[in-house]
């Protein structure tokens, strides 16, 4: 099928490759000149695994293509919306300025029949309000959320838990059009439904609601484990055997209960920002004022690992060569948007500490932003002479490479604070370390 994917981001980007690797014929369309020039070469513009290969072999095949010209949009059948809905400056409320410049941008390039397929995370009652203007053109509006993880990003894509198709509907039901246009997308996702992945179909607001609310638990998963590290700190508790054994019961389960320096991102934190922003609106801020207290539990871990990082160099970290292992918000991302791990680094900076960076793949995006750190790309070198080490970002680099003896050889001063609770704290304290962890004893 023709596809376009408007919006090249993260989102678009994996999007319209992924579309292209399975079988669809693609076009990207992006304001942004550089990322369109780039993307044509058949060149990530940001670290993905798995996308380089997609792009290739989809730009070789001459089903991708990428240009910043709107009017390619005409002839596709289905126009996928993928441009980013930041957090508004000064508010919490998310910003569809994006969101409304791609819609208006598409409109006049749209043929009767077609489908526009908003993929951003938006507020609730958005799809209802951007209707109006798509059928206009005898188009239909579908909303159908992206639940991709950076890191997996393609297989996310190619191949998701589940699928959400928000339709025109009618009394709880969807409408003929809504029918029908489920029934394109289920084409589009063919490969993956014939898989058997869930495709539901439901209206506008369930879809809209099924990707905030799922940001908005895994949130308060992170934020709830977080929290039971606090109450290990003043009671000699070990958070991660906690973990562990809550874990066992399946209706808990294990993931998303790493205690540690806690979530950032491109999503999680603006969207359960926005999210509060928008039930507010609806006057219904209450039902979700426990957002709040996960946002605020989550920013006090990042306070707590600089806390831990003091105590240990004995109250001040002023003039101490501090080594900081990662920068991006999670491991197998270049991403430092809202990164705890940077945060971290650029306090213990603040606080005088003389800082040093490295992350396998982070340290360019960093840089750019906080030039003021002092950036290594080689691990090793990075723990020569440090005072103290600390692990903001859980890259097996480090979680699995980094020997705990070697390193030893490296520091000047043996002290190690885990702020992502990764390292065999037993093999550390063997090597004459002090391990310091979070919400560990
Ligand atoms: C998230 C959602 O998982 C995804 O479904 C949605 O589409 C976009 O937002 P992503 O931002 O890529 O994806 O990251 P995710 O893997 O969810 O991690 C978010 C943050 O939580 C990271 O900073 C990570 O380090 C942290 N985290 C995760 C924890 O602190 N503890 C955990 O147990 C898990």
């Amino acid at each position: 099928m023709r596809l376009s994917v408007i919006g090249c981001g993260y989102l678009g980007a994996v999007h319209a490759a992924a579309m292209a690797s399975i079988g669809h014929e693609v076009v990207g369309i992006d304001v942004d000149e550089r990322k369109v020039a780039s993307l044509s070469k058949g060149e990530a513009p940001f670290f993905e695994p798995g996308l380089q290969e997609i792009l290739t072999e989809g730009i070789a095949s001459g089903r991708l293509s990428f240009t910043t010209d709107m009017s390619a949009a005409q002839g596709a059948k289905v126009h996928f919306i993928g441009v980013g809905t930041p957090q508004q400056p000064g508010g919490y409320a998310a910003d569809l300025t994006y969101v409304h410049a791609a819609v208006d941008g598409l409109l006049p390039y749209l043929s009767e029949g077609d489908i526009v397929a908003g993929k951003s995370t938006v507020p609730v009652g958005t799809a209802e309000s951007l209707a109006p203007r798509v059928s206009e053109r005898g188009a239909t509006l579908v909303w159908n959320p992206e639940f991709l993880r950076e890191g997996w990003a393609v297989q996310d894509t190619v191949d998701p838990d589940r699928l959400v198709a928000g339709v025109p509907s009618l009394d709880g039901a969807p409408s003929e059009e809504g029918a029908r246009t489920a029934d394109v997308l289920r084409e589009v996702y063919h490969p993956s439904i014939a898989k058997g992945t869930p495709f539901i179909v439901t209206d506008y607001a369930t879809a809209e609601l099924v990707k905030v609310s799922a940001n908005a638990f895994l949130a308060t998963k992170i934020s709830f484990i977080n929290a039971m590290a606090e109450i290990a700190e003043v009671t000699g508790a070990d958070v991660t055997t906690l973990a562990d054994a809550i874990g066992h019961d399946a209706r808990i389960g294990r993931r998303f209960l790493g205690a540690g320096i806690g979530f950032g991102g491109g999503c999680l934190p603006k969207d359960i920002r926005a999210f509060s922003a928008r039930a507010e609106e609806l006057g219904r801020g209450e039902s979700v004022a426990f957002l709040r207290e996960i946002d605020a539990i989550n920013l006090r871990r990042r306070d707590r690992a600089v806390d831990l990082t003091v105590q240990a160099l004995g109250g001040s970290v002023f003039e101490k060569k501090v080594t900081v292992l990662g920068a991006a918000f999670k491991p197998h991302s270049d991403d430092i948007r809202d990164s705890p791990a940077l945060d971290v680094a650029v306090r213990l900076h603040g606080l005088g500490a003389d800082v040093t960076l490295t992350d396998p793949a982070a340290i360019e995006n960093a840089r750019r932003i906080h030039p003021q750190l002092t950036y290594v790309e080689d691990r090793d070198e990075a723990l020569r002479g440090a005072d103290a080490v600390i692990v903001v970002t859980e890259w097996d680099e480090y979680r699995r490479e980094l020997d705990p003896a070697q390193a030893a050889e490296l520091a000047a001063g043996l002290v190690v604070v885990d702020g992502r609770n990764c390292l065999d704290a037993a093999a550390w304290r063997a090597a004459g370390w002090t391990y310091y962890g979070m919400g560990r004893p």
